[in-house]
C-alpha cells in the first residue's frame, strides 16, 4: 500500500491515538480526513493541521443521519477509531454509554461497504480478552489472539461491542469481501493522553501534589502500558498487511505492577507523599499483558518504547504543558469522565 496521496479517514482523529495516527499519516503525505464529534477528542490536538488545511474536518456526530456516509464518500482506506471510551472508571461506571458502540461501529461498517472503501482498520482493545484469563496476577500469562474464543467473557460492554465489531468485520471480509484489519490495543501512553487512564492520572496527582498519593485497587495488577508511538506503527502496517479482518496485539509484553509505576511516577517527579490505596474504586482486570509474536510474524512489528523511558517522556510532556489550578480544579471528574 502506498500511503502518498492515499485519501484516508480517521474516525474519532482528535483524539489522543487518532491524532497521532493523524501525525503519521500526514508525514507519509496521504490526505487526511477526520470525523469527530469532539465528545472526548480536542481540536487542540489537530489545530495546527486544520488551520493549515492539511486536514480536512468534519465536525460531526457518526451517529446521525448521513454523517458516516458523508465522512467516507471518496474514502480508501477507514481508519475506525471514534468510540465513546474512557479509561477505566469510565468503562465499568458509564456501560450504557459504551454500548452504543457497537451502533456506531455498525453505522461505520456499512457506510465503508456502501462506498466501495478500499480498507477498514479498527481500534479493538485488549478488553476482548476473557476476564477468567486476567484474574491472577501471580501467573505470568500473555494474552493471545486465539485465546478470544468460546465461551467469550469480555471487559464489561465496552469490551463486547469491540468484539462484535471485530466479529462482524470479519463477517464482512469472509461474505462481502471487505478488507479489514483488528487492532487490539493494550492501554496505551504518551502525550496527549487523559487523566481518566490510571498512568495519566498518576502523573496528574503528582503534578498537583496529592498527598497522600491515591492509587485504585491493590496496586498489585499488572499492565503492559504501550507507547502511542508504538501503537500508530502497529495500526499503520496492520492496514499495509492484513486484509481478512485478522485482529493482532499492539501491546508490550513488559509486564509492570500498578504499585511500581507509581512510585516510579513519585520518584522521577520528585513528588514525597505516601501512597494511599482505594480498593473500593475500579481496578480492572489484575493481570493483562499482551503477546505480540503474531503481530510480530505478520507484521514485522516489535514495540520500540520501553516503558520507563516512554514514562520520564510522558511526565516531562504533561509537566511542560498543564497548568496546576486548571488541573487541580477539574481533576477528581477527570479521572472518572471522558
Ligand atoms: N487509550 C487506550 O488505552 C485504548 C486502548 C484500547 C483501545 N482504544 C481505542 O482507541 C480509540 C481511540 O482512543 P483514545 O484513547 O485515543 O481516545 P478517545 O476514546 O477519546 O477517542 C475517541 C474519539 O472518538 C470521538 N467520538 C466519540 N464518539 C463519536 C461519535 N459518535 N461521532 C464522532 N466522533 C466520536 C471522540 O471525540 C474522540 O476523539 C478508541 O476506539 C478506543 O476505544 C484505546
Amino acid at each position: 500500500m502506498r500511503w502518498r496521496n492515499a485519501k484516508t479517514l480517521v474516525t474519532g482523529g482528535a483524539s489522543f491515538i487518532g491524532s497521532h495516527l493523524v501525525d503519521a499519516l500526514l508525514a507519509r503525505e496521504a490526505i487526511v480526513r477526520v470525523v469527530d464529534n469532539l465528545s472526548s477528542g480536542t481540536l487542540d490536538n489537530l489545530r495546527d493541521h486544520v488551520e493549515s488545511g492539511r486536514v480536512e474536518l468534519i465536525r460531526a456526530d457518526l451517529q446521525d443521519a448521513g454523517v458516516a456516509d458523508r465522512a467516507v464518500e471518496g474514502i480508501e482506506v477507514v481508519f475506525h477509531l471514534a468510540a465513546d471510551h474512557g479509561g477505566r472508571g469510565y468503562l465499568e461506571l458509564h456501560q450504557e454509554a459504551c454500548a452504543t458502540n457497537m451502533v456506531l461501529d455498525g453505522l461505520v461498517f456499512a457506510a465503508c461497504r456502501r462506498h466501495d472503501v478500499e480498507k477498514v482498520v479498527y481500534a479493538s482493545s485488549g478488553c476482548v480478552y476473557p476476564n477468567r484469563l486476567q484474574r491472577d496476577p501471580g501467573e505470568v500469562v500473555y494474552l493471545m489472539e486465539e485465546m478470544v474464543g468460546p465461551p467469550y467473557d469480555a471487559d464489561h460492554l465496552y469490551g463486547w461491542a469491540k468484539l462484535m465489531g471485530e466479529m462482524r468485520l470479519r463477517a464482512s471480509c469472509a461474505e462481502s469481501g471487505l478488507k479489514a484489519a483488528c487492532c487490539r490495543y493494550f492501554t496505551v501512553y504518551g502525550d496527549r493522553g487523559h487523566e481518566n487512564h490510571a498512568l495519566i492520572a498518576m502523573i496528574a496527582r503528582a503534578f498537583v501534589g496529592q498527598s497522600p498519593f491515591i492509587v485504585w485497587g491493590s496496586g498489585e495488577q499488572i499492565r503492559n502500558w504501550t507507547h502511542v508511538s508504538d501503537i500508530v506503527t502497529g495500526t499503520l502496517l496492520a492496514a499495509e498487511q492484513i486484509d481478512d479482518g485478522t485482529a493482532v496485539n499492539l501491546g508490550t509484553m513488559e509486564r509492570t505492577r500498578v504499585i511500581d509505576a507509581a512510585r516510579e511516577v513519585l520518584r522521577y517527579t520528585g513528588h514525597r507523599a505516601d501512597i494511599v490505596l482505594d480498593p473500593n474504586m475500579p481496578s480492572g482486570p489484575l493481570n493483562r499483558v499482551a503477546d505480540h509474536a503474531l503481530a510480530t510474524r505478520l507484521l514485522g512489528w516489535q514495540p520500540k518504547v520501553p516503558f520507563i523511558d516512554g514514562l520520564h517522556r510522558t511526565i516531562d510532556w504533561y509537566f511542560s504543558t498543564k497548568d496546576r489550578d486548571v488541573v487541580a480544579s477539574g481533576l477528581a471528574a477527570r479521572l472518572i469522565e471522558r
